[in-house]
């Protein structure tokens, strides 16, 4: 026998058999529920969706309570030790980890889409030299679809493949110019003889050298943390990028959607908030008074919590790993210290322990690039280059869905019962 919800409505004393399937039921089959047959039927309210499953994917795993986290299967922890971040991005779209000469052509077409049309350093000059990196990121990505208008066919395979190809290998030239326009230093072309983020470090920081070199251990470090940030299932951005993809809209303007989502502090824009935050707090000393306000209710420890996870964040263990590499090259980073003394007080604070809130993703990430040379405005820019590749796989993954149609909750209204119109001279205050 299948497995079954019953309900009984004590307003009719009818019952109702409702299906239950990957221990879930339809939302829909909730409409049967009625008092009078012309009725529009039961629904279900879940205001920021905590207990709505909105697709069936097949990318990626978490289970919150017990710290895992997969991509199609491989644990994030096998990824980060073993493959790099185009490896994992072609494991997230595709489905598979590829073979050598699946990967070699994969590497290569993402080589040959990285340069941007020149009208596209055009555009990034007219923004202000103080401008937020992803504000300026977020509108080059939607202003890429009028350099590619051929993005609207989004039922042909081969234009998908195309601009999945052009997304990825063009926001690290993207973002690579943000940070030049920021600090008034020209444009690096990007050089496709170095890895990924080999040629990322290239575009950034190259100066006078005819050829730049960036140290292995950084580079290592910035590709780990690539694969770390490449997919997290239905996270704010990624549902933006689904809902605003499911208009049928072309992938980088839903993209640039999926940016602004990430840019708030409660998402990507986080560890930027974490670098702030631990800048304020300045002193170990600083820390249980800090706390104390977080406690009364004066600001949240930025970098801390998760919607999904309820213990420790795997990916923020293996960034804590990378940051002790990372400070071997740079020397430590002295925010360091203030971060640990955070992390171990919370971790035996009752407000924390009862809450389950955890060091997160953007707790670590913070330090290693600050010790990088980046400025903190570029951290959310940071997210959203790996983060392409997790957007572009759940897109596709929604457009093929036949169960999915364009986005639309539905809403309770509890506004005013229909009324006439009053003239201005009628109106009271
Ligand atoms: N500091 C202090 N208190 C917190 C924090 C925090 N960072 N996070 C949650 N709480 C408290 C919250 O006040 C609430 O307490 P109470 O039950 O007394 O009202 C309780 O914990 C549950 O919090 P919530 O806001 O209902 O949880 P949520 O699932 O809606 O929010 C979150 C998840 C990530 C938005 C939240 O934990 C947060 O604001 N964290 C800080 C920002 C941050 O680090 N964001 C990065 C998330 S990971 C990267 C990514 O994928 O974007």
């Amino acid at each position: 026998m299948a497995d079954t919800l019953t309900i009984t409505d004590n307003r009719t004393g009818k019952k109702y058999e409702i299906p239950i399937q990957d221990n879930s039921i339809r939302a829909m089959d909730l409409r049967q529920i009625k008092v009078n047959p012309d009725d529009f039927g039961m629904l279900s309210y879940d205001p920021a969706f905590m207990n709505t499953a909105a697709c069936r994917s097949r990318i990626t795993f978490i289970d919150g309570d017990r710290g895992i986290l997969m991509y199609r299967g491989y644990p994030i922890e096998q990824l980060a030790e073993h493959s790099d971040y185009l490896e994992t991005a072609y494991l997230l779209l595709f489905g598979e980890l590829p073979t050598s000469a699946q990967m070699d052509q994969w590497t290569q077409q993402i080589t040959r889409h990285t340069m941007l049309h020149e009208n596209i350093k055009k555009f990034l000059e007219g923004f202000r030299y103080d401008a937020h990196p992803m504000g300026m990121f977020l509108s080059a990505v939607g202003a890429l679809s009028t350099f590619h208008p051929d993005a609207r066919n989004i039922f042909d395979p081969a234009s998908r493949q195309l601009q999945t190809i052009r997304l990825i290998a063009k926001v690290p030239s993207i973002a690579a110019y943000i940070f030049r326009h920021t600090i008034g230093r020209p444009y690096v072309l990007p050089d496709n003889e170095l890895s990924f983020a080999g040629n990322f470090l290239n575009m950034l920081f190259r100066m006078t050298e005819p050829r730049y070199k960036s140290h292995p251990v950084l580079e290592r470090a910035l590709d780990v943390l690539f694969i770390l940030h490449a997919d997290h299932e239905q996270n704010c951005s990624t549902s933006a990028m689904r809902g605003i993809g499911s208009s049928h809209v072309d992938p980088y303007s839903a993209m640039a959607g999926a940016a602004a989502a990430l840019y708030g502090p409660l998402h990507g824009g986080a560890n930027e908030a974490v670098l702030r935050m631990l800048t304020e707090i300045g002193s170990v000393q600083n820390i249980p008074g800090f706390i104390k306000r977080v406690k009364g209710g004066e600001g949240r420890l930025m970098g801390f919590g998760h919607r999904v996870y309820k213990s420790y964040d795997p990916r923020a263990k293996i960034i804590k790993r990378t940051a002790d590499e990372v400070f071997e090259v740079t020397g430590r980073n002295p925010l360091l210290d203030i971060a640990l003394e955070l992390e171990r007080i919370a971790l035996e604070d009752e407000y924390f322990v009862t809450r389950r809130l955890y060091p997160n993703v953007d707790f670590y990430s913070g330090l290693i690039y600050q010790a990088m040379g980046f400025p903190v405005t570029m951290f959310p820019v940071l997210f959203a280059i790996p983060r392409t590749a997790g957007w572009i796989a759940q897109w596709e993954e929604m457009l093929l869905d036949p169960e999915q149609k364009i986005a639309r909750p539905k809403q309770i209204y509890i506004g005013q019962k229909r009324r006439d119109y009053i003239p201005p001279e009628k109106r009271r205050p």
